[in-house]
């Protein structure tokens, strides 16, 4: 078995999804796994260094990880040969120009999502990419979770007729910080920082429905900034710049109608953090983050409305739970093994710079909605 050992660079690993999905529980696990079997039997072993700006934090992590390359200065990890491939994970603002560096330098490019602030940036990039022969990837994590896997069964086996439409409930609170810390990072809710939860969500609802679904056609957005200050990293309060709720309608190819709800300001009464409900003809089901109920057409409840009475009916009683039938890794972990057998042995890998931009494109179409208080069409990017 011929092992082939890839230099990654993981440039912002020190964040939240840095540290925690794409270190620990993608990178870590791939290593302590002995690497990824490709179709042609080399095993992938990664060898990734830690690229940030803070030597203590990079340290740390070190110790956590058992990962000792490290380095607080991305070019000299960008000058070493053997590091074919750049990954990041920092703030988003950030993540052009670094991306930008690493195509010059000739690395095949990963990078989490959004992939620029803008479409127009994020396509200059797959461009840049594609000219410079490179290999290139957006994390689409959610095409992965258990609970999307069932559904996209479900949507194999034929199981809902013909799908009408979609809801899909995301979000929970995230604590202002004065007494309960927050759990997000404070740029998140800062416009000059590309904050804000349409660019942020926008970007993961393009790829669930134009994968599971059908190609989105149009959109119809309302944002909103609900909480006006919050206190930051420092424990100093700032104005929210940023929508932190987001409130759309997507109409899909085959008339398929999609709407989302995306708030860091509502409370969880629902399964999961994200649920999705898919509608169809002949049955229905609800996914969260792992797991997925179903209710077949012979199985729906026959309602009255009658609120003079308690309502007879206990709705939850009449789904049944989808059991595991496959086995499920990590959703970080098991894009980044496609990826790394994409570099290694070019097996496919669709989830291509071209659909982040794709992703940004429903983001910045869904912000021109809400400015403009109307529908607006999503045109096709067609790349020549
Ligand atoms: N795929 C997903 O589900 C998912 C979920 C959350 C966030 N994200 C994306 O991942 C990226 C990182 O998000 P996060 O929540 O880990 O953020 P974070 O603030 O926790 O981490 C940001 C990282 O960027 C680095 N950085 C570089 N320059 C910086 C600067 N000037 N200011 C602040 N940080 C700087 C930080 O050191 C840190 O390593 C974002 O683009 C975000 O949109 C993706």
């Amino acid at each position: 078995m011929k092992e082939v050992k890839i230099g990654i660079i993981l440039n912002g690993v020190t964040g939240r999804m840095g540290t925690n999905q794409h270190l620990m529980r993608s990178i870590v696990p791939i290593i302590r796994q002995g690497g990824v079997k490709c179709a042609d039997g080399r095993v992938i072993i990664p060898d990734p260094i830690l690229v940030g700006r803070d030597e203590e934090k990079l340290k740390k992590l070190a110790a956590l990880s058992g990962i000792f390359r490290m380095t607080t200065h991305l070019e000299r990890a960008l000058n070493e040969r053997d590091n074919l491939i750049y990954f990041d994970a920092q703030t988003t603002g950030k993540r052009v120009e670094d991306v930008r560096k690493a195509i010059a330098a000739g690395k095949h490019i990963y990078c989490e999502k959004p992939v620029a602030a803008s479409a127009v940036d994020a396509l200059e990039l797959y461009r840049l990419c594609r000219e410079a022969g490179l290999k290139n990837g957006v994390v689409q994590d959610k095409l992965w979770l258990p609970g999307m896997i069932k559904l996209k069964r479900l949507i194999q086996q034929g199981f809902f007729g013909e799908i009408v439409s979609v809801r899909g409930e995301f979000g929970y609170w995230v604590f202002e910080g004065d007494t309960i810390p927050a759990q997000r990072p404070s740029w998140n809710y800062r416009k000059e920082e590309e904050g804000g939860i349409i660019l942020d969500m926008l970007c993961h609802w393009r790829y669930v429905l134009d994968n599971l679904f059908g190609k989105v056609k149009a959109v119809s957005c309302l944002g909103a900034t609900h909480i006006k200050r919050r206190i930051d990293e420092k424990g100093i309060p700032y104005n929210c710049t940023a929508d932190d709720a987001a409130y759309a309608t997507f109409e899909l190819e085959g008339g398929i109608i999609a709407h989302f709800n995306s708030s860091w300001v509502v409370r969880v009464r629902r399964d999961d953090l994200l649920t999705l409900q898919v509608d169809g003809t002949k049955g229905s089901a609800v996914a969260g983050l792992r797991e997925c109920y179903t209710q077949s057409y012979g199985n729906t409840p026959r309602p009255v409305w009658n609120p003079d009475v308690p309502q007879p009916i206990n709705f939850f009683d009449g789904w049944l739970k989808v059991p595991e039938q496959e086995e499920y890794d990590n959703a970080f972990k098991a894009e980044w093994e496609l990826f790394l057998k994409h570099v290694v042995n070019d097996e496919p890998f669709p989830w291509t710079l071209l659909e982040g931009a794709k992703g940004v494109q429903l983001a910045e179409k869904g912000m021109e909605s809400w400015a403009k208080r109307a529908w607006v069409e999503i045109p096709e990017i067609i790349y020549t």
